[in-house]
Formats: C-alpha cells, structure tokens, sequence
C-alpha cells in the first residue's frame, strides 16, 4: 500500500496571492516527483463548486443567513473531500488547496462573528479529525491587498462577489483571526509576508516547503 499523501492548504485575505501562489506550490512540488493535484475551496468538485456559486453570487437581494453561509461552508467541504481530497490523499496524491477551514474561522468567525467553538464542531463532524499537515499563511495589510485585487477586477472586468463587497473592517477581523489560528498552532502554519514582491514570496515560499517536507521524512 503507498503512503498517504500530504494536505498543504494556503490561506489569507482577498488578493494576497493564494491563487498566483498554488500554482507556484504545485509546481514546486512537482519539481521534487510528488503526485500533486490542486483545488480550491468553496468548491473542487461540480456539486461542491454549485455551492460556491450560491455562496458568491452578489446578484441576490435576499440576505444569506449567516449561520446559513457556514453551512453551505461545510456543505461544500463535505463534497469535496469525500469526493476528491481524501481519495487523493488515501492512492498517496499531494493536495495543495486554495483555502480550507481556516478560512471559515477566518471569514465566518472573525469576519461575521460566528462563535469559533460552534465552528470547531461542525469541523470534527465534516472532516473527523482531518486537518492540513502543512498551511501557508499569506498575511498583509487588507488595505495593500485590495490595491492588488482592484487591478485584477478592472482587468477582468467582473462584479465583486459578496465577500469582496465587505468593508475595511471586516477584512481586519478576517486577518486578526487567521494571525490567532496561527500562533495558536504554530506547528502546522507557516506564516508569510505576503507584501513582499512575488519573486521574494515565491523563495519565502520555496524555503519552507523545503525545511517543513524535510521534518517529514
Ligand atoms: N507578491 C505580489 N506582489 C504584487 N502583486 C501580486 C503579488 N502576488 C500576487 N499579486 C497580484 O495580485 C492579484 C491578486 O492575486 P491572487 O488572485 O493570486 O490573490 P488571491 O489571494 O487568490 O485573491 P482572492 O482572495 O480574491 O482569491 C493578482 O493580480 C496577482 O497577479
Ligand atoms: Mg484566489
């Protein structure tokens, strides 16, 4: 039987470089002969990707409750590890996701102020003591990263979503809590300073995946 493959998740605000960052992981990884597959949360499989779109959509004027929001959360999370991450992991595969459950104690709890106790046992229910071996956290300033992100909306042209619509003090919330989870479990979070220019994030990067894979050998 092969080992069982490593979950990486990489976590962190709007536009600190999550989605430029995976890749970059992946290939990485890669580069060292692992078996990687890459997704992303809310979302990684058609159903689970069908709740993110409900989760996004800014186009509803009905409020989405927000004990409704987290359910949905894990809803999706359900799916996709039953579907894809834990298959993945059992045939030996790498998972490197674009945000997990940190994100929920992050998003639901600092940002919308769900009580973190009620979100930690929806996550033993859902993943049953499966958390991320190894998890990057991108950290800067809210207010540089949504410089980055309005770029990317003016590119590309699309509507914020109902997170990206939040306000300043929401994203400090949504900071605060990830800056707590990490030095609560220093043990699985890496934290990186995401302000720097992509080429020093990327040998940031690259210099612990080598010193944490190396202590798991
Ligand atoms: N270190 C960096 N310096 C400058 N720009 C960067 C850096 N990293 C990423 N960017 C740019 O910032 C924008 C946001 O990056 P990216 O989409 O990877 O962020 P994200 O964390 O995935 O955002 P979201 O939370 O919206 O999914 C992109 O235009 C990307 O090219
Ligand atoms: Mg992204």
């Amino acid at each position: 039987m092969s080992k069982r493959g490593r979950f990486i998740t990489l976590e962190g605000g709007e536009g600190v470089g999550k989605s430029t960052n995976v890749a970059f992981v992946e290939a990485w990884l890669k580069q060292q002969g692992v078996e990687v597959i890459l997704t992303r949360e809310p979302g990684g499989t058609p159903r689970a990707e069908a709740i993110r779109a409900l989760l996004l959509d800014p186009s509803q004027t009905e409020p989405l409750d927000c004990d409704a929001e987290l359910l949905l959360m894990f809803a999706a999370r359900a799916q996709h590890l039953a579907q894809k991450i834990v298959p993945a992991l059992e045939r030996g595969a790498w998972v490197v996701c674009d945000r997990f459950t940190d994100a929920t104690f992050a998003y639901q709890g600092g940002g919308r102020g769900i009580d973190p106790a009620r979100i930690a046992q929806l996550e033993q229910f859902v993943q049953k003591g499966l958390t991320p071996d190894l998890t990057l956290l991108l950290d800067m300033s809210p207010v540089a990263a949504r410089a980055r992100l309005e770029g990317r909306l003016r590119d590309q042209q699309t509507q914020r979503d109902r997170f990206e619509q939040e306000q300043d003090d929401f994203f400090q919330a949504v900071r605060q809590a990830y800056l707590s989870r990490a030095a609560a479990a220093p043990e699985r979070f890496a934290l990186i300073n995401a302000e720097q220019s992509l080429k020093d994030v990327q040998a940031t990067l690259a210099n612990t995946l080598e010193e944490r894979i190396a202590l798991w050998r």
